[in-house]
């Protein structure tokens, strides 16, 4: 039945996002429903396509960077897509063609990317009836920081109140106004492979042992105010220093979990030391980092080659990809690119 003129196949674009106050915890596990609201900036790197096109078999297929997807990975995309199917009343399966043009599951968002591509196309293709609010709830319901991927630039993630569907309608992200900050951010990349823990994983064994984790969540609320003023003040410096002691904090209550989870490796920390020596020398460069090895740095645009430069003479361990501040989750049309 289906084929490339198919009119339900529908191709949709997003791109990772980078939280600068993170999401680090769930209160409901099957909505979605995070612990703390987060703030991020949307990224002009490392895309991910997906294409979703509705089809008479009997069970969803899933093509993942040209392999045909099984186990966890398929489980988690076709759940993804009973959602769709039950929001819609519809019954039938698809067939789901996703790339990453970053490396996946390596701490530099590909769940953000890749699940704010998915619903984006599946909403078209299943013909769910959504304004970008309603995708980025449903977005949230395969990763929760895909949430923030629909919006472009700098997007705040509300978390909400209360618990199960009742809930739903009120945890969404949106975007918010950039003033005249024009960041980038340099990515070190110190490792490409797949994490041993996910992070869905590790949030839930952090909030459930950590006694460093309700200390941080409130700390964190503070850290979204004192953001959002220092994005609408424009102060890059101040954007920078939030951002990084929430990170450092996100990594405190892991390294505090019992056991102790660490996605800092001695390259990480190198980084780390290379961006202090920056500030020491009037750079304004703060780093933010994930659930992985991989080393953010926020720093101006004028100063990206600098901050690319100084990390790159760390060694051979270490390559750079500078990010500056992209758009939200688009579907393209007719072919268009
Ligand atoms: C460290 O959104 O990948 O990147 O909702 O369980 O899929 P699930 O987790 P995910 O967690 C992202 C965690 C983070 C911080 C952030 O992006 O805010």
């Amino acid at each position: 039945m289906s084929s490339d003129t198919d009119v339900t196949a529908t191709t949709a674009v997003a791109y990772p996002n980078i939280a600068l106050v993170k999401y680090w915890g769930k209160r409901d596990e099957e909505f979605f429903l995070p612990v703390t609201s987060s703030l991020s900036l949307t990224l002009d790197i490392f895309p991910t396509t997906t294409t979703v096109t509705v089809i008479d078999g009997p069970d969803d297929v899933v093509e993942f960077n040209g392999e045909v997807a099984s186990g966890t990975p398929l489980a988690r995309i076709t759940r993804f897509l009973d959602l769709v199917r039950a929001k819609t009343g519809r019954t039938e399966r698809a067939h789901v063609v996703t790339s990453n043009a970053g490396p996946t599951g390596a701490g530099l968002a590909s769940s953000a990317s890749g699940f704010a591509a998915l619903a984006t196309s599946a909403a078209a293709a299943f013909s769910l009836d959504a304004d970008q609010r309603a995708l980025s709830r449903l977005a949230r319901r395969g990763s929760g920081s895909a949430s923030r991927s629909i919006f472009g630039g700098f997007v705040v993630w509300n978390a909400g109140d209360g618990l199960g569907e009742a809930a739903d309608l009120g945890s969404y992200a949106e975007p918010i106004d950039g003033g005249s900050l024009d960041p980038a951010l340099v990515v070190g990349v110190v490792n490409n492979q797949a994490k041993a823990v996910s992070s869905t994983v590790a949030m839930r064994q952090t909030v459930a042992t950590s006694p460093f984790y309700l200390p941080w969540a409130e700390s964190s609320k503070v850290d979204l105010a004192e953001m959002r003023a220092a994005i609408a003040a424009s102060d890059l410096a101040a954007v920078g220093e939030i951002a990084e002691r929430n990170a450092l904090g996100m990594h405190a209550t892991m390294l505090t979990a019992r056991p102790g989870i660490r996605y800092l490796s001695p390259q990480s920390l190198a980084i780390l030391d290379a961006v202090q020596g920056l500030r020491a020398d009037g750079v304004v460069a703060y780093a933010t980092i994930d659930a992985g090895p991989n080393v953010k740095v926020l720093c101006s645009r004028a100063d990206a080659p600098v901050v690319a430069k100084t990390i790159e003479a760390l060694g051979d361990f270490v390559s750079t990809q500078t990010a500056f501040s992209g758009q939200g989750a688009y579907l393209l049309r007719d072919g268009a690119s």
